[in-house]
């Protein structure tokens, strides 16, 4: 039986030219934005020129803070949130792939809450935020979803503590989602994002937690993915392809709204938390196997339902359906590259069991929700073997 709750406030508006609805959706919102980006590929895309012009046209002035990384810090969190607190900032724009929209996230936070971002985290300050500016995501990559999710995934580089938070106060008020902003999006960063996607599906559908609202998206955003990366991948400037990734994406995130991931994504947080240029996808395609093989016997009826309805495995067993799923996920994950192992990205052998420790600890909701009842000793051995 399943029960579940489904709140999803966040206004989407989706589709070629999506970006042009952004000063009407901005006056919505104020007459003074921060812009959150990274810093190089919004500029010389020209995106972000684009974004200054379209808010200018609306009589919106800005500020723009532009030093955010990959695996985005507390620390440029902390700083952005000054500036905007100082500017008088009344809402935040992500512009970018999920570090720059997730940490506008985290700024819109920290700027109307005392004592900076980490505050407002479990395992740091565990305080809840009392509110938070208003926010516009406007993705420039198809992964993370976090143009449809409560959540903001943060480092804190002092203890390499990578972790999510998820507060209502942080859906986005409005996401403007435009496939043709995906289009620079290179060759690697097309896989990784894709993939993210891809176990924001696969682990909302073998969550405890699974429902027939999340399990409908969560399968039919799978299809779109294994159909349309090998095509994205090619040429970059298919834009239904493009289309088809950008929507898995945003549907992927409405799964992990409802349902949430499982304990592929806390272990990955434990890689890149130490390992910060292991791309995220990457390291979900490196873990994700193992996981599953770890837990087969609590979910192969689920394994075989996606081979079955997405990879198109014709087999009535259940258990060897969802061993032919897994090779399957195997082979289409090699097509791009993503089946490395964990020492070939430059992970070394001692760190394994902090990462373990640090996963467990910082993501054990999502442990919780993960079928198997996994400890800590699971997590190391699923390391270890994609070592
Ligand atoms: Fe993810």
């Amino acid at each position: 039986m399943y029960s579940f709750k489904a709140f999803l406030p966040t206004k989407l508006i989706f589709g070629v030219k999506a970006l042009q609805k952004l000063p009407k959706e901005a006056k919505k919102l104020g007459t003074k934005a921060m812009i959150v980006t990274g810093r190089h590929s919004t500029k010389k895309s020209g995106l972000l020129d684009r974004v200054l012009s379209l808010l200018k046209s609306a009589g919106i002035s800005t500020v723009v803070y532009d030093k955010i990384t990959p695996n985005p810090t507390t620390t440029q969190v902390d700083e952005a949130a000054e500036i905007a607190k100082e500017e008088g900032v009344q809402f935040v724009i992500g512009l970018g792939g999920g570090s720059p929209i997730d940490s506008a996230k985290c700024i819109a936070i920290a700027s109307l809450n005392e004592g900076g971002i980490w505050n407002y985290v479990k395992v740091g300050g565990g305080k809840k935020p009392k509110s938070a500016l208003p926010i516009i995501a406007i993705p420039t990559t198809h992964g993370t979803g976090t143009e449809a999710d409560p959540f903001a995934v943060i480092t804190n580089p002092e203890t390499k503590t990578k972790v999510g938070i998820g507060y209502n106060a942080i859906f986005p008020a409005v996401s403007l989602i435009d496939p043709e902003l995906m289009l620079t999006l290179p060759k690697n960063q097309t896989a990784y994002t894709s993939m993210d996607a891809f176990y924001h599906s696969i682990e909302a559908f073998l969550n405890k937690n699974a429902n027939p609202y999340s399990d409908l998206l969560a399968i039919d955003s799978m299809k779109r993915i294994i159909s349309n990366l090998p095509l994205a991948y090619k040429d970059g400037l298919d834009i239904k392809a493009r289309t088809e990734l950008t929507w898995a994406n945003t549907e992927a995130g409405i799964t992990e709204t409802i349902t949430g991931v499982i304990a592929n994504h806390a272990i990955e947080h434990g890689i890149s938390g130490y390992y910060p240029n292991i791309a995220h996808g990457l390291g979900l395609c490196v873990t994700g196997p193992y996981l599953f093989e770890h837990i087969f016997n609590q979910i192969f009826e689920r394994l075989a339902q996606v081979g079955r309805e997405v990879f198109g495995i014709y087999e009535n067993n259940d258990k060897r359906a969802a061993r032919m799923m897994i090779e399957k996920l195997r082979d289409f994950q090699d097509r791009f590259g993503l089946n490395k192992k964990l020492s070939a990205l430059g992970v070394e052998k001692e760190t394994l069991k902090k990462m373990a420790n640090t996963s467990y600890e910082a993501m054990y909701g999502v442990i919780e929700t993960t079928p198997g009842d996994l400890k800590k000793e699971d997590l190391l051995e699923i390391l270890e073997r994609a070592f």
